[in-house]
């Protein structure tokens, strides 16, 4: 016998976790969250998908999973801060608890990323440190590599420079072009956006003063992806 204390069913679950996305194109990693939610493998609230493209097809996405969106053109504000400012404030108003960077293709002030440390989140395709910025399949061919990647991490002003949360491998193929890099790599980076958002919203997983924390413990080193799952010091 159970006692109320013991029952799985009795003990307080944590609210589900309210995301804001933020997505400049296709929105493939915008719909991995939307399907993990939508087959009950993820207990987040998507509260906005927000875009600096008006015709971006992420934004479709939203509209027919039924989430708000939010289009705002750079170009209509004089300069970055300006329109970060306004953007974030948008943002601010359905109240995230977690702003999700997929694909998100816009260098943020970082006025506007005061207010949100340890609360936004990047998915970058390189195994960061390694290529920063854009054309990250390009240059991992160019040097060579013969293991490619994508990296979680936590935004700070500085780009792709975050603490780094998880990555996920790939192997470099003979005969491999940017394409087929990035098409191999895509389907592990969805796999990875939704294994970090889970963990975040079990509120297991947390940028501390020490660093990101799992479970309480600093990592010593970023999670890696393994099969479905992530692993790493303490991921139980
Ligand atoms: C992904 O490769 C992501 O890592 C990068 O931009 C791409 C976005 O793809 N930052 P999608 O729009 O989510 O399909």
């Amino acid at each position: 016998m159970t006692t109320p204390a013991e029952d799985p069913a009795l003990s307080p679950q944590p609210s589900p976790l309210k995301v804001a996305v933020l997505a400049s194109g296709r929105g493939s990693n915008l719909q991995a969250l939307l399907d993990a939610r939508r087959e009950g493998r993820l207990a987040i609230e998507l509260v906005l998908v927000a875009s600096d493209k008006a015709d971006a097809p992420a934004l479709r996405r939203a509209e027919e999973a039924g989430i708000p969106t939010l289009a705002l053109a750079p170009k209509a504000y004089p300069d970055r801060a300006s329109f970060d400012a306004e953007l974030f404030s948008r943002v601010a108003a359905h109240a995230p608890d977690l702003i999700v960077l997929a694909g998100y293709m816009r260098v943020i002030d970082a006025a506007a990323l005061e207010a949100w440390s340890g609360r936004i989140i990047n998915i970058h395709p390189s195994l960061l440190p390694k290529y920063r910025g854009l054309h990250t399949h390009r240059r991992a061919l160019a040097a060579g590599d013969t293991l490619h990647g994508a990296s979680m991490h936590f935004v700070t002003a500085e780009l792709d420079g975050g603490p780094l949360i998880a990555q996920a491998e790939i192997h470099v193929h003979p005969g491999d072009t940017e394409d087929s890099l990035a098409e191999r790599l895509l389907h592990r980076e969805h796999r990875l956006l939704v294994a970090c958002v889970e963990l975040i919203a079990a509120r297991r997983l947390l940028l501390g003063a020490a660093g990101v924390c799992l479970d309480g413990v600093p990592l010593p080193a970023p999670l890696r992806l393994e099969g479905e799952r992530l692993v790493g010091a303490s991921a139980g």
